[in-house]
């Protein structure tokens, strides 16, 4: 039995459920039309993130993971033990268990995510695999501020920040969010962040539209979840998955396009769409080493270290606060 078998579907809280609702409506009304990749991450999406991780096409996943197990003994020689890990969403198990036995004696773990049943049966299973460890999971937006444990004061701090997910923000919302963990991980912090890199445009196409149509359905599930939370009226035969690299801002893009003029209601609201006109999704940012390395030292955090794989797909950060 894995830990997730009982979580039957995600269950927003009444504030996150008032969040959401915001930010659809905000992002619908703007003359470019918007939606928050973090939404993305329901029941049914977080099981088709899963299935993306083991595309053929999905390199990064795989490359992160092989690239952690490789680099494990030069990355805990260079972290401090006994340091309380915290970790930025509670990501993929086999990434959160690599990277805690590359550790010399890890005091503690806090993985921070929003999805409160997701986050308890994670930090649960990661309990019972690693005893010695201690396990504080802390619900919350770690986009927003966040108040970590009071143990963490005076001690080593490492923070996990895996997956590239950095590259959902824009350089100037990362560069914000970087020097937030920095105040909140403390002075003797170190930071590991992994990101995606530049490569051949249809590598990174095919990673983005896969041909099983698993990332179309990812996409387009968010209509389905805005029907169901948020009372929508969105007919997903009605829209299409498309993608698209911004090569001025190193961006892969993903937008769900109308294929007829419509009217969509949502939450009482009516919204218009062109046929042709799209909702904007995700971002995905690839950078240069040195290009993640500029935005690092922007946030405050001195560039100690990076690793790459071989073929140059995706790199790892080490960030030191001092
Ligand atoms: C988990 C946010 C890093 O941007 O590559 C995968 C999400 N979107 N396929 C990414 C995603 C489409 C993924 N991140």
């Amino acid at each position: 039995m894995d830990a997730f078998a009982d979580i039957a579907e995600t269950r927003l809280d009444d504030a996150a459920r008032e969040a959401f609702a915001r930010d659809v409506i905000a992002g619908l009304s703007g003359a470019v039309k918007t939606l928050p990749c973090k939404w993305f991450y329901d029941l049914r999406g977080s099981e088709l993130f899963e299935e993306i991780t083991r595309l053929d096409e999905y390199y990064p996943t795989r490359t992160e993971l092989a690239l952690l197990a490789d680099i494990a003994p030069g990355l805990g020689g260079a972290l401090p033990r006994e340091a309380w890990v915290v970790e930025f969403g509670s990501g993929s198990s086999r990434k959160s268990d690599l990277f805690l036995n590359a550790l010399d004696a890890p005091r503690g773990y806090v993985p921070i995510d929003v999805a409160a049943d997701y986050l308890e049966a994670a930090a649960g299973a990661l309990a019972d695999r690693l005893p010695h460890l201690e396990v504080v999971p802390v619900v919350g937006d770690f986009t927003a501020e966040i108040d970590l444990p009071p143990m963490l004061e005076n001690a080593p701090t490492v923070g996990f920040f895996p997956g590239s997910t950095i590259g959902n923000f824009e350089p100037a919302q990362a560069a914000r969010f970087l020097e937030r963990a920095r105040r909140m991980l403390g002075a003797e912090a170190h930071m590991v962040v992994g990101v995606d890199l530049k490569k051949d445009l249809d590598v990174l196409l095919a990673a983005y539209d896969d041909a099983k149509g698993v990332t179309a359905d990812f996409n387009l599930n968010l209509l389905d979840r805005i029907n169901r939370e948020l009372d929508g009226g969105f007919d997903r035969d009605r829209f299409r998955h498309r993608v698209r690299y911004d090569d001025a801002e190193g961006r892969v893009e993903m937008h769900l396009e109308s294929t007829v003029d419509q009217t969509v209601r949502v939450d009482g609201h009516a919204f218009d769409f062109r046929a042709g006109e799209t909702i904007h999704t995700e971002n995905s940012y690839k950078y240069a080493v040195d290009d993640f390395a500029r935005v690092a030292r922007d946030a405050g955090w001195r560039p100690a270290r990076h690793w790459t794989d071989a073929d140059d797909l995706f790199s790892i950060h080490l960030l030191a606060a001092a």
